[in-house]
């Protein structure tokens, strides 16, 4: 089964982004650590970056179609900064039943007051925050312990 791993916009610049807020690591080494974490839960991570909201809401489309068929057990989405500000993405993840962790690297509530808000996090089945790109592991961690593998 998959566990499908979605970063948004700007992610792909990890690693030379705001290294102080996000880490050194690339967007290359986050989907490695994903694919070793999910293999070692005995899941497959399918790891997917965009810049546009568009694509991103129509993966979560995709997602909650796999979910329903029994192929994935769901998302680990890092909606970037979609996530303080897309009605869509919210409404996508609950119109597609999508079950979705989200994550942020930085820790979102220790930042600027417009990073306060999530327009995912109500419709999200858990949060991981603050904890680096280590995070990932976490989430993916939380995913297989909720639907272990068969
Ligand atoms: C982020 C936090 C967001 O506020 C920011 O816009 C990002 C990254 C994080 O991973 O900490 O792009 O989601």
């Amino acid at each position: 089964k998959k566990i499908l791993v979605l970063n948004g916009p700007n992610l792909n610049l990890l690693g030379t982004r705001e290294p102080a807020q996000y880490g050194y690591e690339t967007l290359a080494d986050v989907e490695q650590l994903c694919r070793d974490e999910a293999a070692k839960h005995g899941f497959e991570a399918d790891c997917r970056q965009s810049n546009y909201e568009g694509q991103l809401i129509e993966w979560i489309h995709e997602a909650g179609r796999e979910i329903k068929a029994g192929s994935m057990v769901g998302v680990v989405f890092n909606p970037g900064a979609y996530t303080h500000t897309s009605i869509a993405l919210h409404d996508a993840i609950k119109g597609a039943d999508a079950i979705v962790i989200e994550l942020h690297i930085s820790n979102v509530h220790a930042r600027e007051s417009f990073r306060h808000h999530s327009y995912i996090s109500p419709v999200a089945r858990g949060i991981v925050v603050g904890f680096g790109v280590k995070g990932y592991g976490l989430a993916i961690e939380a995913l297989a312990r909720l639907y272990p593998a068969q």
